[in-house]
């Protein structure tokens, strides 16, 4: 009888056995049967109602019942163990064969970097880097400047003005009052930043775009200190023998006003349809400090001489690597800033 009951039991756990998949099975299964409240200690209970000449056999038999219990829950155990660790390991595999996933780092903007290496060679010339606000006064943009009051740019078709007498610097010429009426000379600095135009954007023109601005002011300045650091920075920006040349032109704050030119960069001087078959670029806007311009700034123009230049990045730019299309600077497409990267 008592026999019976233990087979039972044995067949009862190979079939429960069987439907353990988990670890959380198999100790629930051996809490069942091993527990101290499980089936195994049920039986155990029975014992003592056995007449004592029975009691030894089924004690043996019992104690064979739980070492081959614990035996299939151990083995069990074991195999769930491994399985789950080879799935585990499956799903940590890495296939070496694949290609690696390359990571982006940002990068600084073509614009932001040319800024860098035009302000590096400034420096070197022994000038410094000012800043200047983007939303100005008319005095800064264009008074202190001695453009005349009817003069066009002021219009408000050329302007952005943000109230009367407030307007978004058109040049960062702005930067020559603001600094000369705080600073008394040798003044010698260079201002880059962005400037704003009201334009139709197209090809050729935009709302924006980046100008640096160059100052300097002492005694004994002349038009030759001018062109030997715009041709000195020409050279050191492209490449030392790159030919510039000088021409006459007009700006109301500089007297006498001229335009740096330099060699067609694409078929140096030989005549191309970037340079018009003139061989030459115009490159930088310059000319010597208009003594009226020191005058509103309180410095004496009897004492004292200067020289202005200003140029554009995105011209510069342009020229430099042939593009034709201004918008490319501004609408952040990486197929056309990554050109630029030094990776
Ligand atoms: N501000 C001028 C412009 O936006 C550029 C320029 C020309 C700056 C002559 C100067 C200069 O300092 O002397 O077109």
């Amino acid at each position: 009888m008592v026999c019976q009951a233990m087979k039972q039991l044995q067949q009862e756990f190979e079939h429960e056995l069987l439907a353990c998949h988990t670890r959380k099975d198999i100790e629930a299964l051996s809490v069942r049967y091993l527990g101290k409240k499980g089936l195994l200690q049920e039986h155990v209970k029975k014992l003592k109602l056995l007449p004592p000449d029975e009691r030894p056999a089924f004690g043996a038999l019992m104690n064979e019942i739980k070492t081959y219990i614990q035996e299939k829950i151990q083995q069990v155990k074991k195999s769930i163990v491994e399985q789950e660790r080879a799935i585990a390991l499956e799903a940590e595999a890495i296939d070496v064969t694949l290609p690696g996933r390359r990571s982006w780092l940002g990068g600084k903007h073509l614009i932001s970097e040319t800024i860098e290496d035009i302000s590096r060679i400034c420096k070197d010339l022994g000038f410094s880097v000012q800043v200047a606000p983007l939303i100005d006064t008319e005095y800064y943009n264009f008074e202190v400047l001695n453009f005349p009051p009817d003069h066009p740019a002021k219009d408000m078709q050329d302007t952005f003005y943000i109230e009367q007498g407030i307007l978004l610097r058109t040049h960062t010429s702005t930067v020559q009052g603001r600094f000369m009426e705080q600073t008394s000379p040798p003044i010698r600095i260079v201002c880059p930043g962005r400037v704003f135009r009201n334009e139709e954007v197209s090809s050729r023109s935009h709302v924006f775009f980046h100008q640096i601005e160059g100052l300097y002011v002492d005694r004994d300045v002349s038009l030759q200190d001018l062109m030997w650091v715009v041709s000195e920075f020409i050279h050191r920006f492209f490449w030392p023998e790159l030919k510039v040349r000088f021409r006459p032109s007009y700006f109301p704050f500089v007297e006498p006003g001229v335009e740096g030119d330099i060699e067609c960069l694409l078929c140096r001087g030989a005549g191309c349809s970037v340079c018009k078959y003139s061989g030459w670029l115009e490159f930088i806007g310059a000319g010597m400090v208009h003594p009226q311009v020191l005058r509103n700034v309180g410095i004496d123009p009897e004492k004292y001489q200067g020289y202005a230049w200003g140029l554009g990045v995105e011209r510069t730019l342009m020229l430099r690597y042939g593009i034709h299309d201004l918008r490319l600077f501004s609408e952040n497409d990486l197929r056309f800033l990554t050109q630029f990267r030094h990776f």
